[in-house]
């Protein structure tokens, strides 16, 4: 069966390799602006453990548009019992209603796409149309310029909405983006020691832990330290004992409840990233969303972004990885030039929310 993931701008060789690493038995057919084409024989519920993807849909079909009355021949001619199937594997609770999400950058008229594939599926079906509950069966068209995409969705929300979070600071991090820093800095290996520096509401750290890696970190605001608890909190990690996270300034215990996995450590506490108490060469790897943009003010960008990346310098393990995302760049490239020995650096540019920022990997070899 064919399946599209859906990715953010700039992430697709992140999510290939996830695809690529997780995945068995399965073959990429195509690699584009915000979305990767495979193909994969196993069971739908092994998708659901891809964290890097925005969301993953059933593709029913992929074609050039030339007007509506072919776009409608192809709706027509849909095998949805299959896919129906499929959904069901992963999902008992699946009722005879569809909904429609569309989107794209293209100068074809998005509503009479919309307008025609509700006729048609509703004639076809004889399943409801839902205007607003997209929880079903939701069929998304994804246009880029003149190609169309099909596709059914596996799950009832998009694979990014994750259940932890909770709570959320201005500026927070779409938890796929996160995922995605973290497998690129990772490459998918667990039990890491992974800080963050700049926590915010704690998304980097959260999808550090789902993936099996023991997490550390805070923020200079002590409410991001007390969401990123929270958040950390409704993953049920924290929940073996006191020793497993820092307490210090909690009022009450955790909760009991079971553990997702084993003795994985987290800490978080309030810090100024440019100057903190982590031990030297401690980390296998540093992730971090920088402060940038109209979200998150700071008072002055370039010496925030040097100093916190000296300060990860020191407190990464040689051969460690930093990864941070950020819109000045050239700082964190000319930064790493001057405290690094001959840095690997990999860029990224990414692109949501009307924004650009820049994803750089840096290996930490310091001289
Ligand atoms: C872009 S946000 C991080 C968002 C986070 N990744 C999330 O998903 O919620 C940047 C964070 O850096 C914090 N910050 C700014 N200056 C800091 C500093 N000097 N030390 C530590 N944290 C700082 C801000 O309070 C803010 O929470």
């Amino acid at each position: 069966m064919k399946y599209i993931a859906y990715c953010t701008k700039g992430t697709e060789p992140i999510v290939r390799a996830e695809i690529l690493g997780k995945l068995k038995t399965v073959q990429i057919f195509e690699e584009e602006d915000k979305r990767i084409i495979f193909e994969y024989s196993g069971t739908a519920k092994m998708l659901l453990d891809l964290k890097c993807p925005d969301d993953i849909g059933i593709l029913l079909d992929r074609f050039a548009f030339s007007d509506l009355k072919v776009f409608s021949e192809r709706v027509l001619g849909l095998d949805l019992k299959p896919v129906l199937q499929k959904i069901y594997s992963i999902r008992q609770d699946i009722e005879a209603r569809f909904s429609v999400t569309i989107g794209g950058v293209t100068s074809i008229d998005l509503n009479d796409l919309k307008k025609e594939i509700v006729n048609t599926l509703t004639n076809v079906t004889g399943f409801n149309y839902s205007e607003t509950d997209h929880g079903n069966f939701d069929v998304r068209i994804f246009v880029d310029k003149n190609d169309i995409y099909l596709s059914v969705r596996l799950v009832k929300l998009p694979l990014y909405k994750r259940e932890y979070k909770k709570y959320e600071k201005a500026g927070s991090l779409k938890p796929s983006i996160a995922a995605c820093m973290v497998y690129a800095a990772t490459q998918g290996k667990k039990n890491l020691r992974i800080v963050d520096n700049f926590c915010g509401s704690g998304t980097i750290l959260c999808e550090a832990l789902l993936m099996g890696n023991e997490v550390f970190g805070g923020d200079i605001d002590p409410q991001g330290v007390s969401y990123t608890r929270k958040n950390l909190q409704n993953l049920k990690f924290l929940t073996i004992g006191r020793s497993l996270f820092d307490w210090k300034s909690q009022s009450s215990q955790p909760k009991a409840g079971p553990p997702l996995a084993g003795k994985l450590k987290v800490e978080v506490k309030q810090i100024d990233a440019v100057k903190t108490n982590w031990p030297d060469n401690f980390f296998d790897c540093a992730v971090s969303n920088l402060p940038y943009g109209k979200q998150v003010r700071v008072s002055n960008i370039t010496t925030l972004y040097r100093d916190a990346l000296k300060e990860y310098v020191r407190i990464v393990k040689r051969g460690g990885v930093i990864c941070l995302l950020g819109s000045r760049s050239e700082i964190l490239r000319k930064y790493a030039k001057k405290y690094l020995w001959n840095p690997k650096i990999e860029e990224y540019k990414l692109g949501f929310l009307g924004q650009e920022p820049w994803l750089i990997m840096v290996e930490n070899f310091s001289r």
